[in-house]
């Protein structure tokens, strides 16, 4: 009951569910991974996430995880079923909020900012295909976009320049609903709304992710813990420090880890 909650990410993205996890379940521990070594995914070949994917899950359970949230679109898109085959242990994924959009739209458009591997992804397309009905879904690669948001900020010039050329094209389609099928897009979820008209709708998933993981573990009876966070990363940790502290508010501890 008292082992941690594992959630990781390529990088600092799966912070934004990692918080959502922490609101809903502030007594539970939770230990953090940040693939950041090889930060972006988004445009990586599919078996290398399915190898990365399956290593961090194996890695996460030998340090005693409970359950596995994959705090990441692109790490779902090409290694769900991978990882969940891999381990006995819950595993939580999370995809592009396609479903909860198109029941929200009324001018019928949606737009989906993601990395282009998940766009890319045959687990993408079934998703349309099942739950868009005569919604029209607008898919918008980013690519660059998580990896400047981490290296360079939020408020930073480049990511600027990359909201301008992403989300234009969605506010100038007509979409009323603009999901972030990234989680590392809510760090920027004030530059995007500035750059859609007033109404529209963003649509993220950390909050729908842990009512999951409560579920999960309910069911289980495997709730419980004395809310504390553990960091790790594959990258730099000093770094990751400075990233960390920037994005969460405040100074917290990162290990480094060979996986
Ligand atoms: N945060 C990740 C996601 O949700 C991916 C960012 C990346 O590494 O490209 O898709």
């Amino acid at each position: 009951m008292t082992q941690p909650i594992a959630v990781f990410d390529s990088g600092l993205g799966g912070l934004t569910v990692l918080r959502a996890l922490r609101s809903r379940l502030p007594q539970e521990d939770f230990v953090y991974f940040a693939d950041t070594r090889y930060l972006p995914y988004g445009d990586r070949p599919e078996s290398f996430i399915q190898a990365r994917g399956q290593a961090i899950t194996a890695a996460l359970v030998a340090r005693g995880a409970k359950a596995i949230v994959v705090a990441c679109n692109t790490a779902t898109a090409a290694a769900a079923e991978l990882i969940r085959a891999s381990t006995l242990r819950p595993v939580v994924a999370l995809e592009p909020a396609v479903k909860p959009a198109a029941s929200l739209t009324r001018s019928g458009v949606v737009g989906v900012l993601a990395t282009t591997r998940t766009l890319a992804s045959a687990r993408f397309q079934r998703l349309v295909q099942t739950h868009a009905g005569t919604v029209r879904v607008i898919p918008q690669a980013c690519p660059g976009l998580a990896d400047a948001i981490e290296t360079q900020g939020p408020d930073s010039p480049r990511v600027a320049a990359l909201l301008d050329e992403y989300v234009t094209p969605l506010a100038q389609a007509g979409a009323d609903v603009v999901v972030l099928g990234c989680t590392h897009y809510p760090w920027v979820r004030a530059g995007i709304a500035a750059r859609l008209a007033p109404g529209v709708t963003i649509v993220d998933t950390g909050e729908a992710v842990a009512r999951q993981v409560e579920r999960r573990l309910q069911g289980e009876s495997h709730l419980g813990g004395h809310g504390q966070l553990q960091l790790a990363t594959s990258g730099n940790p000093l770094q990751v420090r400075e990233t960390v502290a920037r994005l969460w508010g405040a100074p917290l501890p990162v290990e480094s880890w060979s996986i």
